[in-house]
């Protein structure tokens, strides 16, 4: 595997700091950036599609959202803000990829109280482009999931940086050979994944995911997916759903902006349904491509 380091960035890579322009390489924030030393931010992530930005208005409310809920403004009027974002897919050449986006609070003096007087908060962006046939293999094949207890916050509906807890199950499902961490609550109900929504489809071939609250992010795949399913007549119930249902469960998908809607074929090593992505699943990714205008 090739190493991979912040600075050692493909050439060519632009990243957004502040309102500039700057190679990737060496880009940077300021030593007491508040998202930096308290996880004191809010990022997005979008998908890029044939140069093209997926569902880029409900991750703008969701940022906007997000940013609101711990007493932030946008950092910027709403069209500017995608004026970055469209030059940031231009100048990175991406065609099928990502765009991240973070806002923190700024920098300013540490401090655990937020600051009277907010310094001007740090935007930063950076695109780039994800490997089309790999993500072609997950619909094919489907992936692994195995479940780790959520050692999450409370405010799980809050997009921010601080992500210690997903990314030690993250970690834990690569050491185990699966893609991604299914997270359970106390009561072993699956929350949702590391980094995506999870979903299930039950023996009476409804399609379950779970509900909205403070217990999950609100994925705008997720939000996206529910409104072409609505208007294409396949119901979905939002209800929480065990480890032990999904288990039993004819097939099992996981959704995000970093893939749409993948096929789970295995939990904690046990096969879902025959092992081999299912019919539903396919048509809620179907449902989804076409309403996100991606291939
Ligand atoms: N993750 N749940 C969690 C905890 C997430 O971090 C994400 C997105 C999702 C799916 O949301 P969406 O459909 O809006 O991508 C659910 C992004 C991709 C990330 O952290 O990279």
């Amino acid at each position: 595997m090739k190493k991979w380091t912040a600075s050692r960035a493909p050439a060519g890579r632009v990243a957004y700091v502040n309102g500039r322009y700057l190679p990737h390489t060496g880009a940077g924030v300021h030593i007491e950036d508040r998202s930096l030393q308290l996880g004191d931010g809010i990022y997005e992530v979008a998908g890029i599609s044939n140069g093209r930005l997926i569902d880029e208005e409900p991750h703008l409310d969701r940022l906007e959202r997000s940013l609101r809920e711990i007493g932030m403004a946008m950092p910027m009027e709403r069209a500017a803000l995608k004026l970055v974002m469209r030059e940031m897919v231009r100048r990175n050449r991406v065609r099928d990829g990502l765009l991240y986006m973070q806002v923190s609070r700024g920098a300013v003096r540490r401090d655990h109280p937020i600051p009277d007087i907010v310094p001007r908060p740090t935007l930063i962006m950076t695109a780039r482009a994800q490997d089309v046939e790999a993500g072609r293999k997950k619909l094919r094949e489907g992936i692994a999931v195995i479940t780790r207890p959520d050692q999450r916050w409370a405010r799980r509906d809050i997009k921010t940086v601080q992500l210690l807890p997903n990314l030690l199950a993250k970690t834990d499902a690569r050491k185990a050979g699966a893609y991604e961490a299914w997270l359970v609550d106390g009561e072993g109900f699956v929350t949702e994944g590391a980094s995506t929504n999870a979903w299930i489809v039950d023996a009476d071939n409804h399609v379950i995911t779970r509900q909205l609250s403070h217990d999950i992010l609100p994925g705008v795949t997720r939000r996206v997916i529910l409104e072409a399913a609505a208007a294409a007549g396949q119901p979905i119930a939002e209800r929480k759903f065990t480890v032990a249902e999904a288990l039993k469960a004819r097939e099992a998908f996981l959704t995000s902006a970093t893939g749409a809607a993948i096929p789970v074929v295995k939990i904690d090593g046990t096969l879902i349904g025959d092992g081999m992505p299912g019919p539903l699943t396919r048509r809620v990714h179907m449902l989804y491509a076409q309403k996100a205008g991606i291939e």
